[in-house]
């Protein structure tokens, strides 16, 4: 018997000043974009956006349906997008922001729910290459990870179906 041990490093910076000016940049867009979203239910507002390895960019907000489990994530709604106008170009790095409009806070990093990790790990493993993912709310923290795969331990992919 061996106990195995999962550990994962992120950087974590106090506001988006510290961040490189590519990556500002982009998280800039994905707090904006929320503006964009569709959710008039959770009133929760998530944008995210997306830098191409060709330097384009690609954004994407949930959108909610008043048959909840319908909605859309904002992450997964971009990544389609991408893959859509930009088949076979790989994905460099997604931001992800949120606006909430119920009075609660705006100011910490929320990370994607289950779905979207298994949904950016499918991409990672279609193009062979870690997928940057920064994640913060309107200001305050901001986290950046190296790769999907690390907010998804034991993920199942292709591979397990061989
Ligand atoms: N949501 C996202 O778009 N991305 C996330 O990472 C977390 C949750 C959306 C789904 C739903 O429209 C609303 O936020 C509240 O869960």
């Amino acid at each position: 018997m061996t106990t195995q041990k999962f550990t994962f490093e992120y950087v974590s910076y106090p506001d988006s000043s510290e961040l490189s000016p590519a990556d500002e940049q982009l998280l800039t867009r994905a707090r904006k974009v929320t503006e964009n979203a569709y959710a008039p239910y959770s009133n929760f507002f998530v944008g995210a956006v997306i830098l191409l390895a060709n330097g384009e960019t690609v954004q994407g907000t949930n959108q909610e349906n008043a048959s909840f489990p319908v909605g859309i994530c904002a992450e997964r709604t971009a990544l389609s997008t991408a893959s859509s106008l930009y088949p076979g170009v790989g994905i460099d790095t997604i931001a992800v922001s949120y606006c909430n409009k119920n009075g609660g806070k705006n100011d910490a990093p929320i990370s994607p729910c289950g779905i979207c990790r298994q949904t950016i790990t499918e991409y990672e493993n279609r193009q062979q290459k870690p997928i940057r993912i920064i994640m913060s709310g309107q200001s305050g923290k901001v986290y950046v990870l190296q790769t999907a795969k690390h907010l998804l331990p034991f993920g199942f992919t292709a591979e397990d179906m061989e």
